[in-house]
């Protein structure tokens, strides 16, 4: 479960803040990762009282109000400390390519758009929404494919048909001939989405829809696992059925920015000018993830040692949070051949190699 999230934590971190993470003990991981504890406990529905509806409630003392000034504290502390790392390696003369370098040499050129603590907190927020987010939805890809052996059999016809044991699937090549993959990680998004209530939107101003006035300061969330689970749109909508998503060839980025909003994949990602930007990343990341995982292993459900019994994996088991995350759960991983590990050896040493320059 922690590598998980330790792998998506370092792909945002490598190309937002320009530093690879390999330790769950680092600062950039287990720092990070006690925040969003906490922020998930702040911000969990029901968790505070409805300050925006009744905004004299903020002025009671309460539980609430310390947790969420602790997780302000912690999260500059946070992002500032991180910010000061920047600093220092740049002093030093190193510059690497990631987001945080351009922007600070842009804005040292033509001068700052906003106040130092905004622009620590924007990097940091990056990290924020897009770490746990990934991790939870390829747990729960990991759930689903151990859970359903049909569907690994069936997309691992489609892998092979490209790759041989001699090399894994690649998202800038292969994406095209292995349009399953795509269906799987759709069909995750859509069962199990992470952001299961959406977040909050504000009404900047009166809005009639279908015959009702939605009243400008009105807050709207988009009823994400609602639609998700409603039989109309998704027939049969509790079964992980990727194949639901064959007339669904694209990319999800394509679809939110298609004029045929009736042609949605699904809206795990939000909805409107606030989707989320991070959608391009993810998608890609669980792609590689999905592909190269069933290439590689066969997943299945853990086996007791003792009686030697399946130990079925619960695909209800989730947490109660803001972010929809599976509850630790065992599954079997066997690599599917000899020549496929010595495929995936080699291809870790050319990827450390690679990876060496953000260390
Ligand atoms: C599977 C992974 C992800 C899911 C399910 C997800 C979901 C969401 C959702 C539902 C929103 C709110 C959209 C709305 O208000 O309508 C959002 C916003 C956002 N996401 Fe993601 N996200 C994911 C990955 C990422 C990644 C990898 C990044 C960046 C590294 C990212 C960055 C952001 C940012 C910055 C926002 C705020 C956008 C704004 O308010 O304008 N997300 N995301």
């Amino acid at each position: 479960m922690d590598y998980a999230k330790l792998y998506t934590t370092s792909v945002a971190c490598t190309l937002v803040w320009g530093q690879r993470i390999t330790d769950l003990e680092s600062f950039w991981f287990k720092d990070f990762n006690e925040l969003m504890d906490v922020w998930i406990e702040a911000e969990e529905p029901g968790a505070n009282p409805p300050i925006d509806e009744f905004p004299i409630l903020k002025y009671f003392p309460g539980k609430w109000k310390k947790r969420a000034d602790k997780c302000r504290d912690m999260m500059d502390e946070m992002w500032d400390k991180a910010r000061a790392i920047i600093d220092e390696r740049r002093a030093k003369g190193i510059k690497r390519d990631c987001f945080i370098d351009t922007k600070l040499d842009e804005y040292a050129e033509k001068g700052w758009p906003m106040s130092q603590h905004a622009f620590n907190n924007l990097f940091g927020e990056l990290l924020e929404a897009g770490a746990d987010t990934t991790a939870n939805q390829i747990l729960t890809l990991i759930l689903a494919l151990a859970k359903y052996p049909e569907i690994q059999q069936k997309a691992r016809k489609e892998i092979d048909a490209v790759c041989d044991a001699s090399r894994s699937p690649q998202f800038a090549i292969d994406f095209d001939q292995m349009p399953y993959i795509n269906c799987i990680v759709k069909e995750g998004m859509r069962w199990r989405p992470t952001a299961s209530g959406g977040l909050p939107h504000l009404c900047t101003e009166d809005y009639w829809y279908d015959g009702m006035l939605i009243p400008k300061g009105t807050i709207t969330f988009v009823g994400v696992w609602a639609i998700h689970h409603d039989e109309k749109l998704y027939p049969d909508h509790e079964k992980f059925d990727p194949d639901r998503y064959l007339g669904h060839p694209k990319l999800a980025g394509e679809y939110a920015a298609s004029p045929d909003y009736n042609n949605r994949d699904h809206f795990g990602y939000g909805a409107g000018r606030r989707i989320c930007p991070g959608m391009h990343l993810a998608e890609r990341n669980m792609w590689r993830i999905v592909a190269k995982l069933l290439w590689a292993f066969e997943l299945s459900e853990p086996v007791d040692p003792i009686s030697g019994n399946v130990i079925p994996l619960d695909v209800q088991a989730y947490n109660s949070a803001i972010l929809l995350r599976p509850l630790p759960y065992k599954v079997t991983v066997k690599p599917r051949s000899p020549d496929h590990l010595k495929s995936v050896q080699g291809e870790l040493a050319s990827a450390m190699k690679f990876m060496s320059q953000w260390e």
